[in-house]
């Protein structure tokens, strides 16, 4: 690990629980395996990774109003599914806590739980790396993403979209309509 990424993940042992936190080192390194893999800058997909999940640290409710207070906008959708709160924030944070300013880092953050049409390479790398590392207890399917992942990036894209939508569906619960979107235009590219 370099200096900047030792230093950013002592910062984030101290304010993630423990069980986040070996999530997210599982999310750094396997965006590290799929950046060898496509031929992405590993050190920027490990430094996305490793901060991905960075405004997790709050509650749910301690997310809003902080967003509230530095005045980030958050759409009605995330407001009514707080869970997607975290990636903004995220971004928000990895700007102003751990001094990242490369747009492509904080678009990977911003863009990690809802995905969107025609991602760049980064963004697909950390969507699905927070989908499939190692700590992610199985689930239908993770099996075959896992082994497409690393022959057909946008395959797995599709997949993990298309289980996300499956299972709050199925769970009764709302989808994003940004989840749609990603799982419409990947399902697309397949055709
Ligand atoms: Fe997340
Ligand atoms: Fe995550």
């Amino acid at each position: 690990m370099t200096d900047e990424l030792k230093k950013i993940s002592k910062k984030l042992s101290k304010v993630l629980k423990k069980d986040r936190y070996d999530h997210t080192l599982g999310v750094m390194y396997t965006s590290a395996a799929l950046a060898m893999c496509y031929g992405a800058d590993v050190q920027k997909a490990m430094t996305a990774g490793l901060l991905h999940d960075c405004g997790k640290y709050l509650s749910s409710k301690e997310q809003i109003h902080f967003c509230e207070k530095k005045k980030i906008t958050l759409t009605e959708s995330e407001l009514e599914m707080p869970a997607l709160v975290h990636a903004k924030l995220g971004a928000y944070l990895a700007r102003h806590e751990y001094d990242i300013n490369d747009e492509e880092i904080l678009n990977a953050i911003t863009y990690h739980t809802t995905g969107r049409p025609d991602m760049t390479l980064l963004e697909k790398i950390v969507y699905i790396a927070d989908y499939i590392e190692p700590n992610r207890k199985e689930i239908p399917g993770l099996a075959a993403i896992r082994k497409i992942v690393f022959t057909d990036i946008d395959k797995a894209v599709c997949m993990s979209a298309g289980s996300t939508v499956r299972y709050l569906k199925n769970g009764g619960k709302a989808v994003d309509p940004m989840t749609i979107n990603t799982y419409n235009f990947y399902k697309k590219k397949e055709e």
